[in-house]
């Protein structure tokens, strides 16, 4: 691999192989997500627990000081919107000069397998490693998902996930499954983050969710309304950067959660 390339790697994937990507994306087809109206104010108190951040350039431009010293996941896919016709049905949204101009580290689209636009969608992803590898810059794909299709299907995702990787994904977003998702990551010949989906009952769904995949393979996670939309974010980060970084179990990573939530109210 190019020098280049493996530097960017490097620095989005820790020595101890594993990554907590902090993705603040969601405003680009949502809009003002809850907990996500002014994204500086998210992204601020979380940012010394993650490896990366996963943004737009709106996003970047507007609410992330130059001077940090953290790789930006710049998302390059859009032009759909909650209320529109079809999600899945996305575009490139940003150029080569540009990625290069905000200096990004590696860039992120979603590609929608099994939906209307999955020819579209995979082109897309096609194209942009097309450009990309160009630069060294390296392309991680989102399993995004149709509405017909089920998120939580281990053959759903094995199928998204290795096609995403064939066509040149350096990394594999996905969501954990419940049954087999060590087929998921033993089927994806390049390293699989976990994202989390809208918000869960409890903490401990969450801590148990990522301690099942990370077990299974995974190299870490690209969390972000888990994280954010809990009423105590700072907790969760450090409890969820303990258990990428540290293998901390449910329970220790819970106790963290605990003892971060109980130190806030002091
Ligand atoms: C939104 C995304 C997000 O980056 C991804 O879904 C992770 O966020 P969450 O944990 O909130 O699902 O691609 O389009």
């Amino acid at each position: 691999m190019d020098w280049g390339m493996q530097n960017r790697l490097n620095r989005l994937i820790g020595s101890d192989g594993r990554c907590f990507f902090l993705p603040i994306d969601h405003g680009y087809f949502q809009g003002p997500t809850t907990c996500l109206e002014k994204p500086a104010q998210t992204i601020k108190p979380l940012l010394p627990y993650c490896d990366a951040l996963f943004v737009t350039r709106g996003v970047l431009r507007s609410a992330v000081d130059p001077g940090i010293d953290k790789p930006i996941i710049l998302r390059v896919s859009g032009g759909t919107s909650m209320v529109g016709k079809d999600l899945a049905n996305e575009g490139i949204t940003i150029s080569i000069q540009e990625i290069l101009r905000l200096n990004a580290t590696a860039v992120g689209l979603s590609i929608f397998v099994g939906t209307d636009y999955e020819h579209q969608t995979l082109l897309n992803l096609a194209n942009l490693v097309n450009q990309c590898e160009d630069y060294g810059i390296p392309v991680m794909a989102v399993t995004a998902v149709g509405k017909e299709v089920g998120q939580k299907d281990a053959r759903y995702l094995a199928l998204a996930c290795r096609i995403a990787a064939e066509l040149g994904a350096k990394v594999v977003k996905t969501y954990w499954c419940e049954k087999d998702f060590d087929k998921v990551v033993d089927g994806c010949p390049v390293p699989i983050v976990m994202a989390g989906g809208p918000k869960c009952e409890t903490e401990l769904e969450v801590l148990e969710f990522v301690y099942d995949g990370l077990q299974k393979g995974a190299i870490g996670i690209n969390l972000g309304r888990n994280v954010w939309q809990n009423p105590h974010p700072v907790a969760m980060a450090k409890a969820l950067q303990a258990m990428v970084h540290e293998n901390a179990t449910p329970e220790k990573a819970f106790q963290i959660f605990k003892d971060v939530k109980n130190s806030e109210k002091a």
